[in-house]
């Protein structure tokens, strides 16, 4: 099952679901004289590459953070930027997930977000559910505590409608209100600039996740990078709490 153990993947192997904060961005652009938002252009360069990367490299599922909600504090400029960007990529995607076989899928609140981005995430959701190959996560207006709340909030009105009982709630039927129901626990995740904590990205799915740091900024992240992150994972030694056999 999608949320159990031994859905998580085996030291030794490709990792079947990678998370990546791509973080670097601003300091990418600073190091070369441009304007924040070109490092951000960049990164969404970056994560397109790193889609078909992933997918050739035998990763099964991405999920990227691309807006958190805690970065609607950011200056006006900057996160109509990001806005910007993310419009285009959703236009962009709906061609390009045809011909990568690739299957989008937006987690966050994205009520919150214009609606014609809410539309076009939609359509590119829609058209892009028939595809087989890579399945991609896109967090926008993402926050793990929210989604836990979100959650929370969905199976209690279930409870007060009398669909649910309390004593019914486990830890599958819990993750079945996640945005990302349905999706296996990432076996790994990425977090690019040497930033090493993880910003509220996933909190429940990355209890037993392995975690790989570098100080390589997201817009100088390419597929020789993630093949590092690979390698660093198919030595550690998984054991989910217990201990490892002899
Ligand atoms: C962190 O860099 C990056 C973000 C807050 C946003 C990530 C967004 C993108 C890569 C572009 C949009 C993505 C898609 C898929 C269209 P930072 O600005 O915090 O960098 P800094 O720490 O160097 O300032």
């Amino acid at each position: 099952m999608a949320f159990s153990k031994k859905a998580e993947t085996p030291a030794g192997a490709v990792p079947k679901h990678v998370a990546i904060i791509m973080d670097g961005n601003g300091r990418w652009a600073k190091k070369r004289f441009l304007p924040r938002n070109a490092g951000h252009a960049q990164g969404s360069r970056v994560a397109e590459q790193i889609c078909e990367d992933a997918w050739n490299l035998g990763i099964e599922y991405l999920t990227i953070y691309a807006f958190s909600t805690e970065n609607w504090a950011r200056p006006k400029d900057e996160v109509d930027a990001l806005m910007k960007l993310l419009r285009k990529y959703m236009k962009d995607s709906i061609a390009r997930s045809s011909k990568n076989n690739m299957r989008v899928h937006v987690i966050g609140d994205i009520s919150a977000l214009d609606e014609d981005l809410q539309e076009s995430i939609r359509k590119l959701e829609e058209v892009s559910s028939v595809n087989t190959g890579l399945k991609f996560q896109v967090a926008i207006n993402y926050g793990g505590r929210d989604e836990i709340l979100r959650a929370a909030k969905a199976f209690a009105t279930e409870c007060a409608n009398g669909t649910k009982k309390p004593e019914d709630l486990n830890e599958a039927l819990f993750y079945s209100y996640f945005d990302t129901a349905g999706i296996p626990y990432p076996d790994l995740m990425i977090r690019t600039s040497g930033e090493m904590r993880t910003s509220n990205f996933l909190p429940w799915q990355l209890a037993y996740t392995e975690f790989y740091f570098t100080d390589v900024l997201w817009p100088d992240f390419n597929k020789k990078e993630l093949q590092k992150a690979i390698a660093y994972y198919a030595g550690r030694d998984r054991r989910f709490g217990g201990v490892t056999e002899e």
